[in-house]
């Protein structure tokens, strides 16, 4: 035996099986019990979709010109995605593997097209609420980030973008929607500026790609987000969340390749050959584009409008449930699938109410700045929706009787963590048991101390069952007492 490898290699069926009872305790997704990370429709369709996975299980869309299947697949998936944005065949992109590497693309090719025109130190400016997919890409391609500050309603303050426009800047973001609380920042008005100064606007709807096309279709007035608004030059969307495609799969579009060519890597002396790559991955997954289009066949236009507009009825059900328990506010005016909320209520801590929540069974995000609870809506979410509310409000009383709710348990420690002021050491300390839970010997999070700067709680005992953010908190708490 070598690690996990058996001397003999086991039958199929038995490894399936083993494979099976890995994931009792994963989060429940199929009973809709999921608020994030998870698009299921059924059983059926998803087994439908490994077949046509299967189908290019082997097929490698490293060289377009070997598998022209591939080639073709990406080609109509993106078809279908530019027509759903309001964009001609002039457009030009690729299929990627997911929505930060999409991000993290658009970021190195406006980077290259900034150093065209001379620009050395670029900059870029993205909302406050742009997906951390973004800092990835700044860290990764040395651009600097300039964050732009909310307006009221939680949309950018598009006076503050422009103030911070400089000759540096090589691109300015928004999101539609962003996934902390579901508001569109206001694409029109970012696409105006964009005109205004020759700077690209990328529009990342990575979330909302696959579904605002389709809320619009059945009805409902958005405000304009896509090509149709001028100044935007390329937008990110994952098919893989709204279009229910397999996990590995998102699309980058630009309005014309003059943008495009800058993404692309091209090396003409390596002895393997020239070599060109138009996206991160070397190998890429046949079997994700396959199962991309294949999602689009079986949804087809009115599957895909039918399902937004019951997700949509599911969320306004939510929201409006959510408002009635008296407690809590939704943050700003999310229009599509969406939302978070806080707690206005000082005797309901809203991460006691998370808790309470997950102790009955659901897997629901904390967010901090301001502290709240979200939730990403599917169209399955609405066969439990009632029990989502009764549980919520059930939660609510259970949090009030025990205030002591909100000092321990993971309502602590976000409590804490969302406001520790010294954001470097959370850093560090973050840094240092996530990399640490990597190392080969860690059994799922290895929390046991990794240097001298972290000093909370490293007995042999107790490491291994606190979460990272309780054993930030039992750092934190020793430091702040001086032990
Ligand atoms: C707006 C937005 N951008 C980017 C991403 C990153 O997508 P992925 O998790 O597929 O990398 C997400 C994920 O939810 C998102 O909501």
């Amino acid at each position: 035996m070598i690690g996990c490898a058996p001397d003999k290699g086991r039958p199929f069926e038995e490894i399936l099986a083993e494979l099976d009872s890995f994931g009792v305790d994963d989060p429940n997704y199929k009973a809709a019990k999921t608020w994030s990370l998870v698009y299921y429709l059924n059983e059926e369709y998803t087994q439908f979709l490994e077949k046509a996975y299967a189908k290019y299980f082997s097929a490698n869309g490293l060289n377009p010109t070997a598998f022209k299947s591939l080639k073709r697949l990406e080609k109509e998936v993106l078809r279908f995605t530019a027509r759903l944005f309001h964009v001609d065949d002039e457009a030009c992109g690729v299929m990627t593997s997911c929505g930060t590497e999409s991000c993290m693309l658009a970021v190195k090719t406006y980077r290259d097209l900034g150093r065209s025109k001379g620009i050395k130190k670029p900059e870029m400016i993205i909302p406050e609420t742009a997906h951390v997919a973004w800092d990835k890409g700044a860290e990764y391609f040395n651009v600097k980030i300039r964050r732009a500050p909310l307006a009221a309603d939680y949309g950018v303050d598009v006076a503050a973008v422009e103030k911070m426009i400089n000759k540096n800047t090589v691109m300015i973001l928004g999101s539609a929607p962003e996934y902390p609380h579901g508001i569109i920042d206001p694409i029109e008005k970012l696409g105006a500026l964009a005109k205004k100064h020759n700077i690209p606007l990328h529009v990342d709807s990575c979330v909302g790609g696959y579904i605002l096309p389709f809320i619009e279709m059945a009805g409902n007035e958005l405000p304009l987000w896509d090509f149709r608004v001028e100044g935007v030059t390329s937008i990110s969307a994952d098919i893989h969340k709204y279009g229910f495609a397999a996990k590995g799969a998102s699309c980058i579009l630009y309005r014309n390749v003059d943008y495009f060519k800058h993404q692309v890597f091209v090396n003409e002396s390596w002895p393997g050959g020239v070599f060109a790559s138009p996206a991160f991955l070397g190998t890429r997954p046949g079997g994700a584009y396959a199962a991309a289009w294949a999602a689009i066949q079986a949804n087809g236009v009115e599957g895909y409008v039918s399902l937004a507009k019951r997700t949509i009825e599911v969320s306004q059900k939510m929201k409006q449930g959510i408002a009635d328990i008296g407690c809590f506010e939704i943050i700003g005016n999310p229009v599509a699938s969406l939302f978070a909320f806080r707690s206005t209520d000082s005797n309901v801590n809203i991460f006691a109410v998370g808790d309470v929540m997950e102790e009955k069974g659901w897997h629901i995000d904390r967010l901090q700045h301001p502290d709240a609870l979200h939730a990403m809506v599917t169209a399955p979410h609405e066969k439990v929706v009632e029990q989502y509310l009764a549980d919520l409000k059930d939660a609510v009383e259970t949090v009030k009787a025990h205030p002591e709710l909100a000092d321990s348990g993971q309502a602590a420690t976000y409590g804490m963590i969302s406001h520790i002021p010294l954001r470097g050491m959370v850093r560090k300390q973050v840094l240092d048991m996530f990399a640490n839970s990597y190392k080969l010997n860690a059994t799922e999070l290895d929390l046991s101390d990794s240097d001298a700067m972290a000093p909370g709680g490293g007995s042999e005992g107790d490491s291994g069952k606190k979460s990272i953010v309780d054993k930030i908190i039992s750092w934190y708490v020793k430091k702040q007492s001086g032990k």
